[in-house]
Protein backbone atom coordinates (compact mmCIF):
# COMPACT_ATOMS: atom_id res chain seq x y z
CA UNK A 1 0.00 0.00 0.00
CA UNK A 2 0.90 3.20 -1.03
CA UNK A 3 3.22 5.30 2.16
CA UNK A 4 -0.38 7.60 3.60
CA UNK A 5 1.44 10.26 5.54
CA UNK A 6 1.06 13.80 5.03
CA UNK A 7 4.39 15.42 3.11
CA UNK A 8 5.65 18.24 4.88
CA UNK A 9 6.88 21.24 2.44
CA UNK A 10 9.87 22.37 4.30
CA UNK A 11 10.99 18.89 6.00
CA UNK A 12 10.66 17.67 2.11
CA UNK A 13 12.71 20.81 0.74
CA UNK A 14 15.20 20.29 3.51
CA UNK A 15 15.47 16.45 2.98
CA UNK A 16 16.02 17.39 -0.81
CA UNK A 17 18.76 19.52 -0.14
CA UNK A 18 20.45 17.17 2.06
CA UNK A 19 20.27 14.39 -0.86
CA UNK A 20 21.64 16.74 -3.54
CA UNK A 21 24.35 17.94 -1.56
CA UNK A 22 25.55 14.83 -1.08
CA UNK A 23 25.64 14.48 -5.69
CA UNK A 24 26.91 17.85 -4.88
CA UNK A 25 30.05 16.36 -2.75
CA UNK A 26 30.71 13.60 -4.89
CA UNK A 27 30.94 15.91 -8.36
CA UNK A 28 33.16 18.19 -7.05
CA UNK A 29 35.14 14.99 -5.28
CA UNK A 30 34.99 14.39 -9.38
CA UNK A 31 36.39 17.66 -10.17
CA UNK A 32 39.14 17.34 -7.27
CA UNK A 33 40.20 14.63 -8.49
CA UNK A 34 41.16 16.52 -11.72
CA UNK A 35 42.58 19.39 -10.23
CA UNK A 36 45.10 16.60 -8.73
CA UNK A 37 45.85 15.23 -12.09
CA UNK A 38 46.06 18.00 -14.07
CA UNK A 39 48.40 19.91 -11.29
CA UNK A 40 46.39 22.48 -11.20
CA UNK A 41 46.36 22.98 -7.40
CA UNK A 42 50.38 22.87 -7.69
CA UNK A 43 50.57 25.26 -10.65
CA UNK A 44 47.76 27.91 -8.04
CA UNK A 45 50.27 27.36 -5.12
CA UNK A 46 52.59 29.37 -7.25
CA UNK A 47 51.27 32.28 -7.78
CA UNK A 48 50.00 33.01 -3.96
CA UNK A 49 48.77 36.66 -5.31
CA UNK A 50 45.99 34.96 -7.20
CA UNK A 51 46.12 34.67 -11.31
CA UNK A 52 43.27 34.75 -14.01
CA UNK A 53 42.07 31.91 -15.65
CA UNK A 54 44.23 32.60 -18.70
CA UNK A 55 47.79 32.68 -17.00
CA UNK A 56 46.81 29.51 -14.92
CA UNK A 57 45.77 27.61 -18.01
CA UNK A 58 48.86 28.77 -20.12
CA UNK A 59 50.93 27.49 -17.41
CA UNK A 60 49.16 24.39 -17.09
CA UNK A 61 49.51 23.75 -20.96
CA UNK A 62 45.68 23.40 -20.30
CA UNK A 63 42.53 24.94 -22.82
CA UNK A 64 41.25 28.26 -20.62
CA UNK A 65 37.51 27.61 -21.35
CA UNK A 66 37.81 24.12 -19.45
CA UNK A 67 40.38 25.51 -16.80
CA UNK A 68 37.76 28.24 -16.29
CA UNK A 69 34.71 26.18 -15.61
CA UNK A 70 36.78 24.11 -13.46
CA UNK A 71 37.73 26.79 -10.88
CA UNK A 72 34.02 28.18 -11.27
CA UNK A 73 33.55 24.80 -9.37
CA UNK A 74 35.86 25.47 -7.01
CA UNK A 75 35.40 28.43 -5.99
CA UNK A 76 31.91 27.91 -5.24
CA UNK A 77 32.78 25.19 -3.11
CA UNK A 78 34.99 27.18 -1.28
CA UNK A 79 37.69 25.12 -2.23
CA UNK A 80 39.67 27.91 -5.01
CA UNK A 81 39.50 31.61 -3.37
CA UNK A 82 39.15 34.25 -5.31
CA UNK A 83 40.02 37.76 -4.64
CA UNK A 84 37.06 39.88 -6.09
CA UNK A 85 34.05 37.71 -7.52
CA UNK A 86 32.65 40.83 -9.19
CA UNK A 87 36.16 41.49 -10.92
CA UNK A 88 36.28 41.38 -15.06
CA UNK A 89 39.30 39.18 -15.05
CA UNK A 90 39.10 37.61 -11.53
CA UNK A 91 42.85 36.29 -9.54
CA UNK A 92 42.15 33.17 -7.96
CA UNK A 93 44.47 31.68 -5.77
CA UNK A 94 45.04 28.98 -2.48
CA UNK A 95 45.20 30.34 0.92
CA UNK A 96 48.26 28.23 3.25
CA UNK A 97 45.30 25.90 4.34
CA UNK A 98 44.20 25.11 1.05
CA UNK A 99 48.11 24.65 -0.17
CA UNK A 100 48.86 22.53 2.67
CA UNK A 101 46.00 20.31 1.93
CA UNK A 102 45.39 20.12 -1.46
CA UNK A 103 49.28 20.84 -3.18
CA UNK A 104 52.36 19.82 -0.56
CA UNK A 105 52.30 15.85 -0.75
CA UNK A 106 55.18 16.33 2.52
CA UNK A 107 52.41 17.70 4.49
CA UNK A 108 50.42 15.49 6.91
CA UNK A 109 47.49 17.05 6.10
CA UNK A 110 47.99 16.19 2.77
CA UNK A 111 44.77 14.66 1.28
CA UNK A 112 44.64 13.55 -2.43
CA UNK A 113 45.09 9.73 -2.04
CA UNK A 114 41.54 9.53 -1.64
CA UNK A 115 40.79 11.45 -4.60
CA UNK A 116 43.69 10.00 -6.55
CA UNK A 117 41.95 6.42 -6.48
CA UNK A 118 38.15 8.14 -6.70
CA UNK A 119 37.50 6.99 -10.24
CA UNK A 120 38.66 2.81 -8.84
CA UNK A 121 36.66 3.95 -5.54
CA UNK A 122 33.67 4.63 -7.33
CA UNK A 123 34.26 2.18 -10.98
CA UNK A 124 33.81 -0.27 -7.98
CA UNK A 125 30.49 0.50 -8.60
CA UNK A 126 29.77 -1.37 -11.13
CA UNK A 127 30.63 -4.71 -9.36
CA UNK A 128 28.34 -3.96 -6.05
CA UNK A 129 24.79 -5.22 -7.29
CA UNK A 130 26.40 -8.57 -7.91
CA UNK A 131 28.28 -8.47 -4.50
CA UNK A 132 25.35 -7.85 -2.92
CA UNK A 133 23.84 -10.51 -4.40
CA UNK A 134 26.24 -13.23 -3.48
CA UNK A 135 27.80 -11.17 -1.17
CA UNK A 136 31.42 -12.28 -2.17
CA UNK A 137 33.20 -8.72 -2.53
CA UNK A 138 36.78 -7.69 -4.20
CA UNK A 139 40.30 -7.20 -3.16
CA UNK A 140 42.67 -4.46 -3.40
CA UNK A 141 44.11 -5.37 -6.58
CA UNK A 142 40.64 -5.16 -8.10
CA UNK A 143 40.95 -1.06 -7.77
CA UNK A 144 44.40 -1.76 -10.79
CA UNK A 145 47.52 -0.35 -10.33
CA UNK A 146 46.53 3.15 -9.68
CA UNK A 147 44.38 1.98 -6.82
CA UNK A 148 47.68 1.35 -4.78
CA UNK A 149 49.28 4.39 -5.61
CA UNK A 150 46.21 6.24 -4.30
CA UNK A 151 46.53 4.57 -1.35
CA UNK A 152 50.31 4.71 -1.26
CA UNK A 153 49.24 8.99 -1.15
CA UNK A 154 47.13 8.48 1.23
CA UNK A 155 48.31 7.10 4.36
CA UNK A 156 51.79 7.84 3.78
CA UNK A 157 51.84 11.64 4.20
CA UNK A 158 51.38 11.59 8.14
CA UNK A 159 52.98 8.08 8.31
CA UNK A 160 56.50 9.54 6.83
CA UNK A 161 55.65 12.13 9.37
CA UNK A 162 55.78 10.99 12.64
CA UNK A 163 56.02 7.15 12.57
CA UNK A 164 59.96 7.71 13.46
CA UNK A 165 59.58 10.70 15.34
CA UNK A 166 56.20 9.60 17.73
CA UNK A 167 55.11 6.11 16.98
CA UNK A 168 58.42 4.01 17.58
CA UNK A 169 59.15 6.19 20.81
CA UNK A 170 56.14 5.46 22.11
CA UNK A 171 56.41 1.53 22.24
CA UNK A 172 58.35 0.45 24.86
CA UNK A 173 61.92 -0.42 24.37
CA UNK A 174 61.67 -0.29 20.39
CA UNK A 175 63.85 2.34 19.13
CA UNK A 176 66.70 1.05 21.19
CA UNK A 177 65.72 -2.45 20.12
CA UNK A 178 65.64 -1.14 16.38
CA UNK A 179 68.66 0.63 16.34
CA UNK A 180 71.13 -2.53 17.86
CA UNK A 181 69.27 -4.63 14.80
CA UNK A 182 65.80 -6.17 15.33
CA UNK A 183 63.71 -8.55 12.45
CA UNK A 184 60.38 -6.42 11.62
CA UNK A 185 57.51 -7.26 9.44
CA UNK A 186 54.79 -5.08 8.33
CA UNK A 187 51.64 -6.94 7.30
CA UNK A 188 49.75 -5.46 4.86
CA UNK A 189 52.20 -3.13 4.04
CA UNK A 190 50.93 -2.09 0.68
CA UNK A 191 53.37 -0.05 -1.27
CA UNK A 192 56.05 -0.29 1.29
CA UNK A 193 56.62 3.48 2.32
CA UNK A 194 56.95 2.34 5.79
CA UNK A 195 58.81 -0.69 5.21
CA UNK A 196 61.94 1.14 3.36
CA UNK A 197 61.44 4.15 5.58
CA UNK A 198 62.02 1.53 8.60
CA UNK A 199 64.82 0.29 6.87
CA UNK A 200 66.57 3.36 5.92
CA UNK A 201 66.34 5.06 9.89
CA UNK A 202 67.51 1.25 11.34
CA UNK A 203 69.77 0.19 9.11
CA UNK A 204 70.93 -2.88 11.35
CA UNK A 205 67.30 -4.07 11.02
CA UNK A 206 65.82 -5.97 8.32
CA UNK A 207 62.48 -5.51 7.73
CA UNK A 208 60.03 -7.76 5.46
CA UNK A 209 56.72 -5.83 4.34
CA UNK A 210 53.99 -8.39 3.21
CA UNK A 211 50.90 -7.94 1.24
CA UNK A 212 48.73 -9.72 -0.94
CA UNK A 213 48.02 -7.10 -3.49
CA UNK A 214 50.21 -8.13 -6.58
CA UNK A 215 49.72 -3.78 -7.63
CA UNK A 216 51.14 -2.55 -4.24
CA UNK A 217 54.12 -4.74 -4.46
CA UNK A 218 55.29 -4.03 -7.91
CA UNK A 219 54.93 -0.27 -6.42
CA UNK A 220 57.19 -1.10 -3.38
CA UNK A 221 59.79 -3.13 -5.53
CA UNK A 222 60.02 -0.13 -7.97
CA UNK A 223 60.56 1.99 -4.78
CA UNK A 224 63.48 -0.22 -3.33
CA UNK A 225 64.63 -0.41 -6.51
CA UNK A 226 65.35 3.64 -6.29
CA UNK A 227 66.63 3.17 -2.97
CA UNK A 228 69.19 0.80 -3.37
CA UNK A 229 68.35 -0.82 0.15
CA UNK A 230 69.71 -4.22 1.28
CA UNK A 231 68.03 -4.64 4.55
CA UNK A 232 64.01 -4.81 3.24
CA UNK A 233 62.41 -7.31 0.89
CA UNK A 234 58.75 -7.20 0.23
CA UNK A 235 56.48 -10.60 -0.06
CA UNK A 236 53.28 -12.07 -0.62
CA UNK A 237 52.22 -14.19 2.33
CA UNK A 238 50.89 -16.66 -0.18
CA UNK A 239 54.02 -17.49 -1.99
CA UNK A 240 56.21 -16.63 1.19
CA UNK A 241 54.38 -17.42 4.57
CA UNK A 242 55.47 -14.91 7.11
CA UNK A 243 58.12 -17.25 9.06
CA UNK A 244 60.42 -17.12 11.91
CA UNK A 245 60.68 -14.97 15.16
CA UNK A 246 59.93 -11.29 14.55
CA UNK A 247 60.86 -8.74 17.25
CA UNK A 248 58.08 -6.45 15.82
CA UNK A 249 55.14 -6.87 13.77
CA UNK A 250 53.40 -3.97 12.31
CA UNK A 251 49.74 -3.74 10.35
CA UNK A 252 48.62 -0.25 9.55
CA UNK A 253 45.03 0.16 8.47
CA UNK A 254 44.89 -3.27 7.01
CA UNK A 255 42.96 -5.52 9.61
CA UNK A 256 39.54 -4.91 9.12
CA UNK A 257 40.45 -5.27 5.22
CA UNK A 258 41.46 -8.68 5.67
CA UNK A 259 38.97 -11.66 5.09
CA UNK A 260 40.18 -13.84 8.01
CA UNK A 261 41.73 -11.46 10.72
CA UNK A 262 41.39 -13.83 13.42
CA UNK A 263 43.90 -15.99 11.38
CA UNK A 264 46.03 -13.48 10.71
CA UNK A 265 46.20 -12.15 15.00
CA UNK A 266 47.02 -15.81 15.77
CA UNK A 267 49.58 -15.83 12.97
CA UNK A 268 51.02 -12.55 14.54
CA UNK A 269 51.29 -14.20 17.84
CA UNK A 270 53.23 -17.15 16.98
CA UNK A 271 55.43 -15.23 14.69
CA UNK A 272 56.40 -12.87 17.62
CA UNK A 273 59.04 -13.39 19.87
CA UNK A 274 57.96 -13.67 23.49
CA UNK A 275 58.84 -9.82 24.32
CA UNK A 276 58.21 -8.52 20.68
CA UNK A 277 55.69 -6.10 19.76
CA UNK A 278 52.45 -5.92 17.43
CA UNK A 279 52.01 -2.34 17.00
CA UNK A 280 48.11 -2.63 15.58
CA UNK A 281 46.91 0.90 13.45
CA UNK A 282 43.49 0.81 12.58
CA UNK A 283 40.52 3.29 12.01
CA UNK A 284 39.24 4.68 15.11
CA UNK A 285 36.19 2.95 15.42
CA UNK A 286 33.38 3.01 18.23
CA UNK A 287 31.58 -0.16 19.31
CA UNK A 288 28.09 0.73 17.90
CA UNK A 289 26.21 2.36 15.03
CA UNK A 290 24.72 4.84 17.53
CA UNK A 291 28.26 5.94 18.70
CA UNK A 292 29.91 5.89 15.26
CA UNK A 293 27.23 8.04 14.21
CA UNK A 294 27.20 10.32 16.87
CA UNK A 295 30.72 11.15 17.80
CA UNK A 296 32.22 10.68 14.30
CA UNK A 297 31.52 13.30 11.71
CA UNK A 298 33.32 11.26 8.65
CA UNK A 299 31.05 8.36 9.53
CA UNK A 300 28.97 7.93 6.26
CA UNK A 301 32.19 8.88 4.13
CA UNK A 302 33.50 5.66 6.12
CA UNK A 303 30.85 3.68 5.51
CA UNK A 304 30.28 4.18 2.11
CA UNK A 305 34.40 3.65 1.70
CA UNK A 306 33.92 0.23 3.66
CA UNK A 307 31.18 -1.06 1.18
CA UNK A 308 33.37 0.21 -1.92
CA UNK A 309 36.73 -1.26 -0.55
CA UNK A 310 37.37 -2.11 2.96
CA UNK A 311 34.47 -4.39 3.71
CA UNK A 312 34.59 -5.18 0.33
CA UNK A 313 38.08 -6.71 0.76
CA UNK A 314 37.07 -8.20 3.63
CA UNK A 315 34.33 -10.25 2.46
CA UNK A 316 36.67 -11.16 -0.72
CA UNK A 317 36.55 -14.81 0.06
CA UNK A 318 33.06 -17.50 0.87
CA UNK A 319 34.29 -17.67 4.70
CA UNK A 320 35.44 -14.00 4.94
CA UNK A 321 34.77 -12.27 8.43
CA UNK A 322 33.92 -9.28 7.04
CA UNK A 323 34.90 -6.37 9.22
CA UNK A 324 35.34 -3.34 7.25
CA UNK A 325 36.41 0.39 7.65
CA UNK A 326 34.48 0.66 11.11
CA UNK A 327 35.05 -2.97 12.21
CA UNK A 328 37.72 -3.04 14.36
CA UNK A 329 36.36 -1.16 17.81
CA UNK A 330 39.52 -0.85 20.49
CA UNK A 331 37.11 -3.27 22.37
CA UNK A 332 36.65 -5.91 19.33
CA UNK A 333 40.32 -5.71 18.64
CA UNK A 334 41.20 -6.12 22.43
CA UNK A 335 38.88 -9.38 22.37
CA UNK A 336 40.21 -10.78 19.32
CA UNK A 337 43.80 -9.67 20.84
CA UNK A 338 43.41 -11.76 23.68
CA UNK A 339 41.84 -15.16 21.85
CA UNK A 340 44.70 -14.72 19.86
CA UNK A 341 47.00 -15.23 22.81
CA UNK A 342 47.96 -11.55 23.84
CA UNK A 343 48.26 -10.94 27.14
CA UNK A 344 48.69 -7.33 26.93
CA UNK A 345 46.99 -4.44 24.99
CA UNK A 346 47.27 -0.99 25.32
CA UNK A 347 45.95 2.34 23.59
CA UNK A 348 48.59 4.49 22.60
CA UNK A 349 48.81 8.41 23.27
CA UNK A 350 48.82 9.67 19.76
CA UNK A 351 46.62 11.97 18.06
CA UNK A 352 45.55 11.13 14.73
CA UNK A 353 42.36 12.19 12.96
CA UNK A 354 41.25 9.10 11.68
CA UNK A 355 43.62 6.09 12.99
CA UNK A 356 44.09 4.74 16.96
CA UNK A 357 47.19 3.07 18.25
CA UNK A 358 47.73 0.28 19.82
CA UNK A 359 50.88 -1.64 21.88
CA UNK A 360 49.86 -5.29 22.00
CA UNK A 361 52.47 -7.72 23.78
CA UNK A 362 52.37 -11.75 24.33
C1 LIG B 1 44.32 0.21 3.22
S1 LIG B 1 45.66 -0.65 2.60
C2 LIG B 1 46.97 -0.14 3.72
C3 LIG B 1 48.33 -0.29 3.11
C4 LIG B 1 49.51 0.18 3.97
N1 LIG B 1 49.58 -0.52 5.23
C5 LIG B 1 49.47 1.67 4.21
O1 LIG B 1 49.23 2.09 5.36
O2 LIG B 1 49.64 2.43 3.22
C6 LIG B 1 45.34 -2.33 3.09
C7 LIG B 1 46.34 -3.32 2.52
O3 LIG B 1 46.13 -4.62 3.15
C8 LIG B 1 46.41 -5.59 2.18
N2 LIG B 1 45.87 -6.90 2.63
C9 LIG B 1 44.57 -7.28 2.71
N3 LIG B 1 44.50 -8.55 3.17
C10 LIG B 1 45.77 -8.95 3.42
C11 LIG B 1 46.34 -10.16 3.91
N4 LIG B 1 45.60 -11.20 4.27
N5 LIG B 1 47.70 -10.24 4.04
C12 LIG B 1 48.47 -9.18 3.69
N6 LIG B 1 47.98 -8.02 3.20
C13 LIG B 1 46.65 -7.90 3.07
C14 LIG B 1 45.78 -5.04 0.93
O4 LIG B 1 46.24 -5.67 -0.23
C15 LIG B 1 46.18 -3.56 1.02
O5 LIG B 1 47.40 -3.33 0.37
Amino acid sequence: MADQRPLNPDALKMFSFVVFSKLEGAVTAGMIHLGDTLGLYSTLAERPDGETTASLAARSGLHERWVREWIHNQVAANIVSCVDLSADEPLFYLTPEAVAVLATPQHPAYGMGMFHRLPQTMGALHQMPESFRTGIGHDYDSHGPEGAVGIERSFEPWNQNFLIPKVIPALSGMHQKLSAGARVADIGCGAGGLAILLAKTYPNSEIIGYDISRHALDRAHERLREERLSNVSFADPRDTPIDGTFDLICTFDCIHDMTHPTEMMKTIRRSLSEDGTWLLVDIKAHDSLELNVTKNPMASLLYGISVLSCMSSAMSAPDAEGLGTLGLSATRAEDMARSAGFSSFQRLDIDHNVNAFYEIRP
